[in-house]
């Protein structure tokens, strides 16, 4: 474990996505190709390179592999949009949801967010029907906030709490 690691609840480790994780990563996102599309998300993604996410994962950001064990089961970012207000999204791998991994890793990072970023507000945007997303964000403390024609926009204040 390193220290800019975070510890999530049920054993989970999210680490700083680096170039080092490129391979393994698009790997990941090849095997869940079907899984991330679902909603018609994730096109740019499963579009990319190992190559592409080497040189992305070398930029400054708060992106995170959750680590399960030696395994990488999904991906976590903070988005620093208009700091200290931020953008968040998530995915698992398809084998690895409904075991409660979004939703601790998301308590994590939100928690990383509001104490080491200053972070006053999240802000999440989900496409109509990804209900799961939906649940894991509303278990996490968000709101819907506005409703566009693809998608609502959630929110979640983090100063104060
Ligand atoms: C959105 C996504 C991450 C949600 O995954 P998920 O597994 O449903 O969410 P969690 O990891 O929080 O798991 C919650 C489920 O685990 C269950 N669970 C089992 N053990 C649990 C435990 N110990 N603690 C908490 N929940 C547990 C919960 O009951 C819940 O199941 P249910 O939905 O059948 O009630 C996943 O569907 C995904 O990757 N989708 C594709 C990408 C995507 O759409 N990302 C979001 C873009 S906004």
């Amino acid at each position: 474990m390193q220290r800019s690691d975070l510890r999530a609840d049920l054993g989970l480790v999210l680490r700083p996505l680096s170039a080092a994780d490129a391979g393994r990563y698009h790997r990941v996102v090849q095997a869940n190709r079907a899984h991330l599309t679902q909603f018609g998300n994730y096109e740019e993604e499963v579009a990319g390179t190992e190559r592409d996410f080497a040189e992305g994962f070398a930029t400054p950001g708060h992106r995170y592999g959750i680590w399960r064990g030696g395994e990488l089961i999904g991906r976590i970012d903070l988005v620093a949009v208009d700091p200290p207000r931020y953008g968040f999204g998530f995915w698992l791998a398809a084998h690895a949801t409904g075991c409660g991994y979004a939703t601790a890793a998301g308590a994590a990072l939100l928690a990383h967010a509001r104490d080491e970023l200053g972070a006053s507000d999240v802000y999440a945007g989900v496409t109509h029907g990804n209900d799961r997303s939906v649940a894991v964000l509303r278990r996490l403390g968000f709101q819907p906030i506005v409703d566009f024609d693809d998608y609502t926009r959630f929110h979640r204040p983090l100063a104060g709490v």
